[in-house]
């Protein structure tokens, strides 16, 4: 794996001298923060050694590299899946990368179906948890002590100071948020109503497809995280109603600006 990785380092590191302090990951529908990055080098990813091709609509293979409220940035416009069929170790490779690269911060985004009753259509939320539902673990198989521990603690996957400072601006902003909990699922499937329920019942508030195996490998690696969901359909009994990827797109390209401001501005007080 390290060897990979010095690998790639080398070709992005010939392309770009940009380094990095915060690493982002845009989801579904949510690509819109890439207008406001000064972007100083777009690599596609089909050109990077030892990364794998997305595949999804919607998503748009790009690391990009650039300045945002103020900092140094490495963004990735469009995300790898599990259910596209890369091996928990190959989607997440790119978060390896980016710690190599030298950021501090790893920001998630997703779009998500919310089960809490209390959840809305265009509604953001701040992660403060997760429950992984994948049935998998991107750090399992042989540990390289050179990237972190065998085991890893997950007390804090998602930085609280991180999430209090997101918390305030969103605040100032009079940008309406939810603080909660996301459960992870393969996908490619959208739940019964009977799944929604059960996760619901199991404490979470809102599921999706991604994030938690990239924020597994970053907290082993030390890395803080900090993660946005954007509610795009409601798994709530009574409010099911058939849903599709296009109009999970569009929900999520609503809110977008939201979402990207306050990331834009958490940047920015770093
Ligand atoms: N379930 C799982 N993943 C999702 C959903 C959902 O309802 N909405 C957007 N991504």
């Amino acid at each position: 794996m390290l060897k990979k990785i010095e690998k790639t380092l080398e070709y992005i590191r010939n392309i770009t001298k940009v380094k990095p302090e915060v690493g982002i990951i845009l989801g579904t529908g949510l690509g819109g923060l890439t207008k406001e990055i000064d972007i100083k080098a777009s690599i596609p990813y089909k050109s990077i050694p030892n990364f794998p091709i997305s595949t999804v609509k919607g998503h748009k293979g790009h690391l990009i590299f650039g300045e945002l409220g103020g900092k140094n940035v490495v963004a990735m416009h469009g995300r790898f899946h599990y259910y596209e069929g890369y091996k928990m170790e190959e989607l997440t490779f790119p978060m390896r990368v980016m710690k190599f690269l030298g950021i501090e911060l790893l920001i998630l985004s997703n779009a998500a179906g919310g089960v809490n009753p209390d959840y809305e259509i265009g509604d953001i939320m701040i992660v403060k948890d997760h429950i992984n539902l994948m049935s998998n673990n991107p750090l399992i198989g042989r540990n390289d002590l050179g990237l972190g521990p065998r085991f890893t603690d997950m007390s804090e996957a998602y930085d609280k100071k991180i999430i209090s400072k997101a918390s305030k601006i969103a605040r100032h902003h009079n940008i309406k948020f939810q603080t909660g909990v996301y459960a992870a699922v393969t996908g490619p499937t959208f739940e019964t109503p009977a799944e929604y329920k059960y996760i619901r019942t199991i404490g979470a508030d809102a599921v999706g497809m991604s994030t938690v195996p990239e924020a597994i490998v970053a907290r082993h690696m030390s890395l803080p995280c900090f993660a946005v969901s954007v509610i795009c359909d409601l798994g709530v009994e009574g409010k099911i109603v058939e849903i599709s990827h296009d109009e999970v797109i569009d929900a999520a390209s609503v809110v977008e600006p939201k979402m990207t401001l306050i990331i834009k501005e958490l940047i920015a007080s770093l």
